[in-house]
């Protein structure tokens, strides 16, 4: 069966995400929209996400001085316009043709951070070449194959990755409803995993055969060895325990990324946005000044500063 995507080319007035979620739904095939807006189960995970943004508030200060905000920010070196980051997403060309292409470059034009998928509908090299002076990051699904780790990892190194995303929430497909309903196998291949002689390409596959091809029984010692090989920063995400936090800590981690993977893969475990808090208390016992991130699902992306969806501190 051939894939419809987009491949429209044309401006879009904004007025929020959840009229754009309707425009999107209404303009998509609905396995695709099924997979890129669904969760696991019964969604209760991700709708608390959103839920637990909305009711955090910030205190609006005055008095300041400050004739205009300045979000500006810095990284491991790298100057951010925003200290919002872009989370990483599997397969960008269900959404449309140009897929990690365009958005690669809609990230840099935000003077932010992409985060380019093992999963993603192009290579890495052609998402880095679309915005050639923009940072990114590279999200690792660690294979069982160390033959695929270290082609993967030099592949995104020599294209210019600033770190890698070691994602350890998901090595197990989770009971997606709306995928099962719609029948949604991924319907384009996933070139990163084609350049790889051994590996399938996707196409044809659930994500819970994907991941299936990925390591599962992932170690505090794979952190150092995913180090190693890419001798970059290594952001472990996933992490939302803080005796989870400390470990990777302690193994080697630079960043830690808060997130339960949206609620996509597993249903049933706390809203991310508190487990941030908790994340912190434990690890600024061993080491203080510690990249902090939080992230939860892609789908919610409105009211930026007030959601906090990135938080470098
Ligand atoms: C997801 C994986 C692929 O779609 O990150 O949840």
């Amino acid at each position: 069966m051939v894939y419809h995507t987009s491949n429209e080319e044309h401006s879009i007035d904004i007025v929020n995400i959840a009229l754009l979620e309707h425009q999107v739904k209404a303009r998509m095939e609905t396995g695709a929209f099924g997979y890129i807006y669904g969760g696991a189960e019964d969604e209760i995970t991700m709708r608390d996400n959103t839920l637990s943004f909305n009711r955090k508030k910030i205190v609006p200060r005055v008095l300041q001085g400050i004739d205009s905000a300045d979000l500006t920010t810095n990284l491991w070196d790298i100057s951010l316009k925003t200290p919002i980051i872009q989370a990483p997403s599997a397969a960008h060309g269900l959404a449309h043709n140009k897929g990690e292409v365009d958005t690669a470059k809609g990230v840099a034009a935000a003077g932010s951070i992409f985060s380019i998928s093992t999963y993603a509908n192009t290579t890495i090299e052609d998402a880095a070449a679309a915005a050639p002076n923009a940072p990114y990051f590279f999200q690792l699904y660690m294979s069982k194959d160390d033959g695929f780790n270290q082609f993967i990892i030099d592949k995104a190194v020599k294209a210019g990755a600033k770190a890698i995303i070691l994602t350890v929430d998901s090595t197990l497909g989770g009971y997606r409803e709306q995928d099962i309903i719609n029948h949604f196998q991924f319907p384009l291949p996933m070139p990163n995993l084609t350049a790889y002689s051994h590996s399938g390409d996707g196409k044809g596959q659930g994500i819970s055969a994907i991941y299936a091809a990925a390591k599962q029984g992932i170690v505090p010692s794979d952190i150092q060895k995913i180090k190693q090989l890419a001798k970059r920063p290594v952001i472990v995400k996933g992490i939302q325990s803080p005796v989870d936090a400390a470990i990777a800590i302690t193994a080697g981690a630079d960043g830690i990324w808060i997130s339960n993977h949206g609620g996509r893969q597993l249903d049933g475990g706390p809203a991310a946005p508190p487990r941030l808090m908790f994340c912190q208390v434990l690890p600024l016992l061993w080491q203080n000044a510690y990249p902090l991130y939080l992230i939860a699902a892609f789908a919610v992306v409105n009211m930026c500063l007030k959601h906090l969806l990135a938080v470098l501190i």
